[in-house]
């Protein structure tokens, strides 16, 4: 076996997987102007005024990065029990859509996460009635959230709700209103995890504590349990029936044995969500001199295309993109 390893030559002519800047998806946090840009363990990663984020999307424009995904950090006096400031045409990711849209038509794409998480006091991504995550109420509120955000000129939603039921509804909104071009990408595989806990400090979800509802709230009910692989496989299979046109496994790192089956089974678009507290275990541990940020990177994305993802999205997409044109060699035969 070693003889196809004695070269760098030959071990990428006999390589399997590839890595590109058109693989990856970059998330940005958006913010008010009044709010700290700064993410507890995610250096270098920060908070995005609406301006700022012209800036940053130009950057993964010039890098072939071919979409973003918008997560709010919402101001906690817009935030209630029942998250209707998701429902605002005007509220800050629906304007940031528009000034996105305005600046850059469609060289790249614009995803947008629907979940009232962002604008709820207790931080739960549905609305409560009798102690419960209700969800046929929670759908009603889903289906407007997801057509302000196509008003204003979100390409893909993203429902990362996990109600049951939502992308048929917002499926069949969006045609009615004309929008049958507009995609779904659906978080078909949604486990309930410990590692969103990096995520909701980020954006500050649920951090509006009140008596009942623990900052720490458990997604349980409705997030999937991740003893369980066929039941996710189910799952994706709703999804799937239900009109979604991309489908998404996440978490990523723990998660590769779903994900390489939801590909193969599905053979659909399939992509992972390498997490916000994923990538700062990567920071975390380089800041202290235990791993090397890039190889480590660079290890992560090969394993997500190895295991079927045809896309990843990740907070480190500019770092992999920068990696990529320092070393194209190195990792993948792409170049500019
Ligand atoms: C909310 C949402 C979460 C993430 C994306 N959308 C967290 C959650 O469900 O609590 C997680 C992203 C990350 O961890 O980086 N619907």
């Amino acid at each position: 076996m070693r003889r196809t390893r004695q070269y760098p030559w030959l071990r990428d002519m006999v390589a399997e997987t590839v890595v590109t800047p058109h693989d990856l998806i970059l998330p940005l946090f958006i913010r008010e102007e009044e709010m700290d840009p700064m993410i507890p363990g995610l250096e270098g990663i920060k908070r995005l005024t609406v301006s700022e984020c012209l800036h940053q999307v130009e950057e993964a424009l010039r890098h072939h990065i071919p979409a973003v995904i918008l997560f709010p950090c919402v101001p906690t006096s817009l935030k209630t029990m029942d998250g209707d400031e998701a429902l605002n045409p005007d509220n800050l990711v629906c304007r940031t859509l528009k000034t996105l849209k305005n600046a850059f038509g469609n060289a790249i794409g614009l995803i947008t996460d629907v979940a009232l998480d962002a604008y709820t006091t207790h931080g739960h991504d549905g609305v409560i009635q009798n102690k419960r995550v209700d969800n046929d109420p929670t759908l009603e509120k889903l289906v407007r959230q997801s057509l302000i955000q196509v008003e204003a000129g979100s390409d893909i939603i993203a429902p990362s709700d996990m109600m049951d039921g939502r992308v048929t509804r917002i499926r069949s909104a969006l045609d009615d209103r004309g929008y049958q071009d507009k995609l779904i990408m659906s978080y078909a595989v949604k486990y309930a995890s410990t590692f969103y806990e990096t995520y909701r400090a980020a954006v500050g979800a649920g951090k509006v504590q009140d008596s009942e509802h623990s900052y720490l709230c458990d997604k349980r009910t409705y997030q999937q349990d991740y003893r369980n692989l066929y039941e996710s496989l189910h799952e994706v299979s709703l999804d799937v029936n239900e009109g979604a046109d991309m489908l998404l496994v996440k978490p990523g790192v723990l998660y590769l044995d779903v994900l390489h089956q939801v590909k193969k089974t599905f053979q659909m678009p399939t992509f992972v969500f390498h997490l916000a507290g994923e990538v700062a275990l990567l920071k975390c541990a380089s800041a202290q001199g235990l791993i090397r940020f890039d190889e480590a990177l660079m290890e992560t994305m090969i394993a997500f295309k190895r295991a079927g993802a045809d896309s990843i999205i990740t907070y480190a997409a500019l770092d992999v993109a920068k990696i990529l044109l320092r070393d194209a060699k190195l990792y993948s035969a792409y170049s500019p």
